[in-house]
């Protein structure tokens, strides 16, 4: 709606997990490094994990861009609400397995024919396992078998498991306990620090047309950063809104009082905001009360 105005070629924040977009902040960087790493040198089982809006998604599609690029196939779960018999079936589907699909004798029988003959090429294989936190034991532990398939140079696929925290506390639970000892790689993502955060708008500005981003002043960009505590899904639904709010006002830049008006439109609360207070005083009753 306001590119035009600000003379913008795309929309720059998008909520997609675009990865022409990507910022490499150095947790990104190195989270990318070791997904690539990690499936290069065969270390069986990888663990990504991040807060919600911290760019997971966005880096598994850049994972997934490097494994096109270098012929390497693999699967992409991300419905992670699978009963076992949907998860091979999903599993058959991505890589075109030519078997009955729903029999998992056979979805095994085949994938291990598949992994046999790229392994003896010398390549791996990847299954790339999204929002892992909600999986059901039965499922991560068929994943856990996969993982199992292995000839004399190593694990024959590589797994990537990518979740909230709360899959690392999942895992600390004692049926987990030979899945968790499996996991070669562990990588976790952070939100962004004040200066990533300037910086993370600036790239995404920039890649959307605007070379020198003038449009958000140095305190707002700070404000910004306390507001959503660098947490990029937040700092994007935070900037949209604010160029709407500009644009609406033909105002050429962003103000301080423009952020308060879009903060407490989205209902937003960080550490210190006066809504967490007011919500703080309204819960001491109930608190009282229990
Ligand atoms: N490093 C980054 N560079 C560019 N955009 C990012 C980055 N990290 C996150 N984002 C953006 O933030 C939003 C949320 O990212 P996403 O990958 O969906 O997070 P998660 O999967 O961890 O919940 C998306 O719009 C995504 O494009
Ligand atoms: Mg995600």
């Amino acid at each position: 709606m306001y590119k035009a105005f600000f003379g913008l070629t795309s929309n720059p924040f998008n909520l997609s997990p675009d990865p022409t977009f990507l910022y490499r902040s150095p947790f990104h960087e190195e989270a990318l490094a070791n997904l690539i790493y990690g499936v290069t040198s065969r270390k069986g089982f990888i663990m990504l994990t991040g807060e919600v809006g911290t760019g997971k998604t966005t880096l598994l599609e850049c994972l997934r861009d490097y494994l096109t690029a270098h012929h390497t196939p693999f699967g992409f779960i991300f419905n992670s609400r699978l009963t076992p018999e949907q998860f091979f079936e999903m599993v058959a589907y991505d890589f075109d397995l030519q078997c009955n699909r729903s029999s998992k004798t056979e979805v095994l029988f085949s994938l291990n024919n598949l992994l046999l003959e790229r392994a003896n090429q010398n390549m791996t294989t990847a299954l790339i396992v999204d929002e892992a936190q909600n999986l059901d034991w039965e499922v991560l532990e068929e994943i856990r078998m996969l993982g199992n398939l292995e000839n004399r140079r190593g694990k024959m696929i590589q797994v990537i498991l990518s979740g909230q925290p709360e899959l690392d506390r999942k895992l600390e639970e004692p049926n987990y306990r030979q899945l968790r000892q499996r996991i070669g790689l562990r990588c976790r993502l952070r939100p962004f620090n004040t200066a990533e955060t300037a910086a993370y708008i600036a790239t995404r500005l920039a890649r959307a047309g605007m070379r020198e981003q003038t449009v958000i002043p140095a305190d707002v960009l700070a404000e910004i950063h306390t507001r959503t505590q660098g947490i990029p899904r937040l700092i994007n639904l935070v900037s949209d809104n604010l160029l709407l709010t500009a644009f609406a006002l033909e105002q050429r830049q962003a103000t301080s009082q423009m952020l308060d008006e879009v903060t407490r439109d989205m209902e937003l609360d960080w550490p210190g905001s006066s809504r967490r207070f007011e919500i703080a005083s309204a819960g001491q009753p109930d608190l009282n009360a229990a």
